[in-house]
């Protein structure tokens, strides 16, 4: 009853109040007309990411994939997606990538704290390449706490390819601040880049009030 897939009305509800408030767009005029008004409101950038919405059903009396071609399905979809995204953002504005939604075979390796298969490495760096060549910066979505540490290693090595002009960043992680060890991990990011030579992009998530403060006074950072 409360899943949107299976339940018209209240996939309706939410389609009109959430979805159109959020959504910039359904489509490339409609996004390319949101990011427009939004800019003309006074805002400098955009941040726009690519909604991933799943079909409902199976097509039926369909030959089933074998799961190797629907993890290279998906995380074909993932590419050209993201592609799309990455070319309705202008120069200064943002994409958002999230490595899940380059499907199963991506969240396993992010759980196993592997590397991304040789398909999702490249389809990463054709994302970045694509984004560096216009202008647009990557932003990294920051995810589930268990697989937060992989994205952080998958984010440093893309930062150490990317971001190698002093101050200057082309992909960037998500530091939900909230986090009792966040000032740790930006330090050893920062760390980490001062020593490998690249300059970290850092998306800071505002502190969630709801949480405790930790009792302990954080380093400081600089
Ligand atoms: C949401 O509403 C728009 C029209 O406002 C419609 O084109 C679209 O198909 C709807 N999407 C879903 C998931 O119901
Ligand atoms: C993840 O780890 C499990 C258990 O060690 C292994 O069976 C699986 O093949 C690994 N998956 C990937 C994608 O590396």
């Amino acid at each position: 009853m409360f899943n949107p897939d299976h339940n018209p009305i209240l996939r309706y509800a939410l389609n009109k109040s959430l979805y159109e408030q959020f959504c910039a767009g359904q489509d490339a005029d409609e996004v390319a007309e949101t990011v427009a008004r939004v800019k003309d409101i006074g805002f400098t950038g955009a941040i726009l990411g690519y909604a991933r919405e799943t079909p409902t059903e199976m097509p039926q009396n369909r030959i089933q994939p074998t799961p190797e071609d629907k993890a290279d399905k998906d995380i074909s979809d993932w590419l050209e997606n993201s592609l799309e995204t990455a070319r309705l953002a202008r120069a200064g504005d943002f994409v958002a990538l999230k490595f899940t939604g380059a499907g199963s075979l991506a969240h396993e390796q992010l759980r196993n704290g592997s590397l991304p298969g040789p398909y999702l490495t490249e389809s990463i760096n054709r994302i970045c390449q694509f984004a560096r060549d216009r202008g647009v910066r990557v932003l990294i979505d920051g995810e589930h706490d268990e697989l937060q540490t992989t994205i952080d290693k998958w984010t440093l090595d893309l930062a150490a390819r990317y971001n190698t002009i002093a101050g200057k960043a082309i992909v960037f992680g998500t530091y939900q601040s909230y986090k009792k060890t966040m000032p740790e991990v930006l330090v050893s990011h920062l760390e980490e880049a001062r020593s490998r030579g690249f300059t970290l992009g850092v998306k800071l998530v505002r502190a969630n009030l709801t949480q405790t403060p930790a009792t302990t006074p954080p380093p400081p950072v600089s």
